[in-house]
């Protein structure tokens, strides 16, 4: 598949490239990025084709949005596509502290809010440190169970009530072209379908090559709607990039890896040797041979990535390589799969 194949959102007009850019990474999560950097991250993201790129509030409480809003904001800079998130507001601290792996953040607390006023502040807040006039699509961020917990059950009903008004209204009036989820769960999602209608979803994590549960419901259901999805986590935080044949810790998910998740990355990595492929091309290719999912947004915390991305995405991977996966059942049997480029001219 070519990076540049586009998708449509939903039903919407908007269609996105099928490699995104994750910007977590600008808000300095794991390691701290210069600004220069970051400036450089992007200039070379951009020079490299990249025109689709997703920020949050969230990522070191608005550093990411200040500079990505930077690096679009130049005057050549138009033909791109943005995604940020409502449901966090920062508020003033005094002082900077690590939180939730984002080094040398802003000096903002967080405060969750999935009201119909605290969206729509969000949003306005967004545009200001952006210093953009669009928002292309906009996601409620983290709501469910794996962030809230118990509280959720108070929550989720605030954000499907008031949160959603706000964010259909939005949509309504064009100042947005497309509302989702973006979380770390799909039963969330699965849940949020029944209360209004969704473009599409940012499901981080949950549709991997090492973990497929949302095929049992979520994802036909995401195709029965014509709700698209939009893949973050693709290496589940960073172990299916550097394998784990080299010196760990390995990354999963947000903390150290687990070692049933050790054992199957090692299992998979054993057939990527056999095959010559790298473990990080198979896991960025993977979820896109899913109908439902219009593109894969990898988070890039260094300039060398992004040759590296492009190259891994350009890898070509043989049928029998998926073939040898689904054999020793490493992904599911009913995981669709890419199609060498052999298959498809056929
Ligand atoms: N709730 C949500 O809405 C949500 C949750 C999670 C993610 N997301 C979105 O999805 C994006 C991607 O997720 P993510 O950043 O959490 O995780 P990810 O893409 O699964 O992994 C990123 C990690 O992989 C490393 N990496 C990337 N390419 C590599 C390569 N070629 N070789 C070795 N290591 C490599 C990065 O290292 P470097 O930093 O050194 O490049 C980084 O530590 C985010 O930026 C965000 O936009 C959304």
């Amino acid at each position: 598949m070519s990076r540049f194949q586009k998708s449509r959102i939903g039903n919407t007009e908007l269609a996105i490239d099928a490699l995104g850019f994750g910007c977590a990474s600008l808000g300095n999560l794991y390691h701290a990025v210069s600004d220069e950097d970051a400036t450089d991250i992007l200039t070379t993201a951009w020079s490299n084709g990249f025109r689709y790129f997703d920020t949050a509030p969230h990522y070191g409480q608005g550093l990411s949005e200040r500079r990505v809003g930077d690096a679009l904001r130049s005057s050549s800079r138009k033909d791109y596509i943005l995604s940020t998130k409502v449901g966090r507001l920062l508020r003033p601290a005094g002082y900077a502290t690590e939180r939730h792996g984002f080094l040398s953040p802003m000096p903002f607390d967080i405060e969750y809010d999935y009201s119909y006023d605290g969206v729509m502040r969000s949003f306005e807040d967004s545009l200001q440190r952006l210093g953009l006039d669009r928002i292309d699509i906009l996601f409620m961020h983290d709501v469910g169970r794996v962030t809230h917990g118990d509280d959720n059950d108070l929550l989720f009903p605030i954000a499907m009530d008031g949160g959603y008004r706000a964010m259909n209204e939005l949509r309504q009036s064009g100042r947005v072209s497309a509302i989702g989820l973006g979380v770390n769960e799909y039963e969330v999602c699965e849940q949020a379908l029944k209360c209004g209608d969704w473009d599409c979803f940012l499901l981080a994590g949950r549709y991997t090559l090492l973990e497929q549960q949302a095929l049992d419901t979520f994802l036909p259901k995401c195709v029965e709607r014509n709700c698209s999805i939009i893949i973050g986590g693709a290496y589940n935080s960073g172990i299916l990039a550097t394998g784990v044949s080299g010196m760990g810790p390995w990354n999963y998910d947000y903390g150290p890896a687990p070692d049933d998740v050790v054992r199957k990355v090692a299992a998979i990595e054993s057939h990527c040797a056999e095959f010559g492929i790298p473990l990080a091309a198979a896991a960025l290719q993977f979820p896109l041979a899913h109908p439902a999912v219009a593109s894969v947004i990898p988070g890039i915390g260094n300039v060398r990535r992004i040759d590296q991305t492009l190259d891994l995405f350009a890898t070509e991977i043989p049928d029998d390589f998926w073939g040898a996966l689904l054999k020793h059942e490493l992904i599911r049997g009913d995981a669709p799969t890419p199609l060498s480029t052999d298959s498809t001219s056929e």
